[in-house]
């Protein structure tokens, strides 16, 4: 693995090994055990072109952690704000840093970065994948649930980031996956033929009909960033894609269910289900830390 770009980009033994050092890595954060020296003397820069709370924060503190050095970068400072092309910025980096995490737009950014540049590129989020959220999504599954055996994962609403990433990793470790987007909004083509090759796939148009007999239930925002002038037109068309108690009574009765955050409630889900959830929720969005250190340590160790 040299870079993570995409969840297609993994192989299943890859995306297990990077599980089980994340667990590693949580459970040596928890008994004081230092593991400082990992990255020390490296340097991560930091790429956003979009907002961020969880995964600013988390890189930053993990890198730390680490005993490595991260660099925020906004692209308001930097020259790609102005127009640098991205290939001349991942030239440029290359030869100051150990690793680059990015936030932007387009996923062909992040892919250009990684050809351009020769050292380890994160995708922190593009309008196609969000491969750390759903690695830490993954870690939650397996924590709270032991193994992805027999598991069914349902995700409700926008194929967007999130569904395109939970879809191909959730078919990678093993689980049954069932999507409900309306339609128009449904995944990346891409993303719909690799999981067309799966039994355990299916999509529809009802909500209902995804949720039944879930153990995981995964819902993201109706307008992601970039969206925001969409957002009255998706009102409408995701009216119904919502996990409420009504959803919640067709899954199985231990079902955990997950949110990548930030939560707009009474959109995607009700207050009522999230805080009844936000056990798992909140460990969901602890486990980014835990799972990106994994990422970096895999990419950037010697
Ligand atoms: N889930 C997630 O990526 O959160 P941020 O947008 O706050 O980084
Ligand atoms: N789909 C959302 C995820 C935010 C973490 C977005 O792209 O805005």
């Amino acid at each position: 693995m040299k870079h993570l770009l995409k969840m297609s980009d993994l192989s299943t033994e890859e995306i297990i090994d990077i599980l089980n050092l994340a667990d590693q890595l949580k459970y040596e954060l928890k008994h004081n055990i230092p593991h400082t020296n990992i990255l020390k003397g490296k340097t991560l820069g930091m790429i956003f072109q979009k907002a961020s709370t969880r995964t600013r924060v988390s890189f930053e503190t993990g890198m730390y952690q680490l005993g490595g050095y991260p660099l925020f970068l906004s692209s308001n400072d930097l020259q790609i704000g102005r127009g640098e092309p991205v290939q001349d910025t991942a030239r440029v980096l290359s030869r100051y840093l150990d690793g680059i995490m990015i936030r932007t737009f387009e996923q062909k950014e992040v892919e250009n970065l990684a050809e351009f540049g020769n050292i380890p590129i994160i995708n922190g989020l593009t309008d196609y994948a969000h491969p750390c959220q759903v690695l830490a999504d993954l870690m939650t599954i397996r924590e709270y649930k032991n193994s992805f055996d027999g598991l069914k994962m349902c995700f409700i609403g926008d194929g967007n980031n999130m569904a395109n990433s939970l879809i191909v990793g959730g078919l990678k470790v093993g689980m049954e996956v069932a999507v409900a987007c309306p339609e128009g909004y449904r995944p990346a083509d891409d993303v719909m033929k690799f999981a067309s090759k799966y039994d355990c796939f299916t999509i529809t148009d009802s909500p209902a009909e995804a949720a039944k007999n879930a153990d995981v239930l995964i819902t993201d925002v109706w307008a992601s960033m970039g969206q925001e002038g969409e957002a009255e037109k998706r009102r409408k068309a995701f009216a119904g894609y919502q996990i409420n108690d009504d959803i919640m009574a067709l899954a199985k009765p231990d079902a955990m269910v997950m949110h990548c955050l930030p939560a707009h409630r009474e959109e995607e889900i009700t207050s009522k289900v999230f805080e009844e959830h936000s056990t798992e929720i909140f460990e969901e969005a602890e486990n980014r830390l835990h799972a990106q250190k994994a990422v970096m340590v895999k990419l950037m160790a010697d």
